[in-house]
């Protein structure tokens, strides 16, 4: 992304949450095509409710073709329940991607046999992350379902090969959830992902009810307590060790946080989400970042979803949380703050040439005065 684009961007996040007005869209969108799933996983609240529903495709595309024209280069996430469950899957991942949306998948590796695995990689996508929550099939099946190991590794085996034969295709990552039933072997499947060639290998914590992210609670079953804190930061270490020689694991945050979140001392000050950044769309329709919803795409479009009143006092909520839940992508850390804002740009513009240089302070400098007088206006 040009520096100028970058800056702009950051400081629509930034102002975004100074305002408490979506000035920025959100560039994470989750599309929960189906709570139809093949498992029902230990921890997944996801595929307990709403299995009869499931959004049309007309409507997702006409939602798709919206995001499209903000011309903000969104990131699709295409998930569920088992978004390869689907029928139209591949119409919908081709029809996302050809609106110049960044279109991604998730998904336990069940359906992906090798002729579905060429199809994904000739699809347009440009991450697919297959789920494994184990070092192996004895403790991954357990949270998922006896067969579920082979089945994703195979998956990811076939996504491998295919993306060679091809010469091109998605990013492959493996996505592995942290709790109490892997804890003591997380940094092993690091070996699994470098044995399948695989790209990126991303670990998030367990949150306890997916709708509500604020409601964690040391009582869930799977929540790692503090007798294993230390097998965790063990487990961290070593993770930390392998990426500084290997790359692999994209660390989107410190991964010691890890450690404060689940003994309960994470604050807002030390990781906090961005409620502009991300939003979720379920398959009844309902639009949410965290906690309740904004509004639902049979009533209103997504752009009318992000000024309700409703979406305001969800954001104010969020903007209250006192416990932060650590999920990959919902902080915007780089927008945080002005000063931090302005210096990167000003670093990156060095290499410029001087004739650009000119244009691009000029615009950046018009810009913050744009929001300068907004903060008068509004606050
Ligand atoms: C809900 S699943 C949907 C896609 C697909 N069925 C799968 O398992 O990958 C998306 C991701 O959420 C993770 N997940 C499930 N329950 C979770 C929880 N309670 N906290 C955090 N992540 C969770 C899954 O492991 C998976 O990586
Ligand atoms: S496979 Fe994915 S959606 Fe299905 S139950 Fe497991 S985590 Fe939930
Ligand atoms: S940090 Fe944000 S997304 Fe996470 S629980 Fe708090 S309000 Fe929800």
């Amino acid at each position: 992304m040009d520096c100028l684009e970058k800056f702009e961007k950051n400081l629509a996040y930034h102002y975004s949450e100074v305002l408490n007005y979506p000035l920025a869209k959100p560039y994470w969108i989750y599309v929960s095509l189906t709570h139809r799933c093949t498992y029902n996983c230990q921890m997944c609240g996801v595929v307990k409710i709403l299995k009869g529903y499931e959004l049309d495709g007309e409507l997702l595309k006409r939602t798709l073709s919206e995001i499209g024209s903000w011309k903000w280069r969104s990131a699709v996430v295409f998930t569920g329940g088992e978004p390869f469950l689907r029928k139209d899957i591949f119409e919908l991942i081709e029809f996302s991607s050809g609106q110049g949306l960044v279109t991604e998948c998730i998904s336990n590796g069940y359906p992906i046999d090798q002729p579905t695995a060429e199809k994904i990689i000739l699809s347009g996508l440009q991450n697919i992350a297959v789920s494994i929550d184990g070092a192996n099939a004895l403790t991954h099946d357990a949270i998922r379902e006896k067969g579920s190991f082979d089945r994703a590794v195979r998956a990811l085996d076939y996504l491998v090969r295919s993306k060679k034969k091809e010469g091109r295709g998605p990013q492959i990552s493996i996505w592995t959830t942290i709790m109490k039933e892997n804890v003591e072997e997380l940094s092993q499947i690091i070996y699994i992902a470098r044995d399948l060639g695989v790209d990126c290998l991303v670990y998030h914590p367990v949150i306890v009810a997916q709708d509500d992210m604020q409601n964690t609670s040391p009582q869930a079953p799977f929540w790692i307590n503090s007798q294993q804190i230390p097998t965790l930061r063990h487990q961290i270490d070593t993770m930390v060790d392998y990426h500084k020689n290997n790359g692999l694991i994209p660390f989107l945050h410190d991964p010691y946080l890890w450690i404060r979140y689940f003994d309960g001392s994470l604050r807002r000050e030390e990781w906090k989400c961005n409620p502009f950044v991300f939003i979720n769309i379920g398959p009844d329709g309902e639009v949410r970042s965290c906690g309740s919803s904004f509004g639902n795409l049979k009533d209103m479009s997504l752009g009318q979803c992000l000024v309700t009143n409703e979406s305001f006092e969800a954001r104010r909520k969020m903007k209250n949380c006192q416990k932060p839940c650590l999920q990959t992508c919902w902080s915007h850390p780089e927008s945080d703050s002005l000063e931090f804002i302005v210096e990167e740009f000003s670093r990156e513009l060095k290499s410029k040439p001087p004739s650009q240089k000119v244009k691009y302070i000029n615009k950046a400098l018009s810009t913050i005065n744009c929001y300068q007088k907004l903060l008068k206006k509004y606050v």
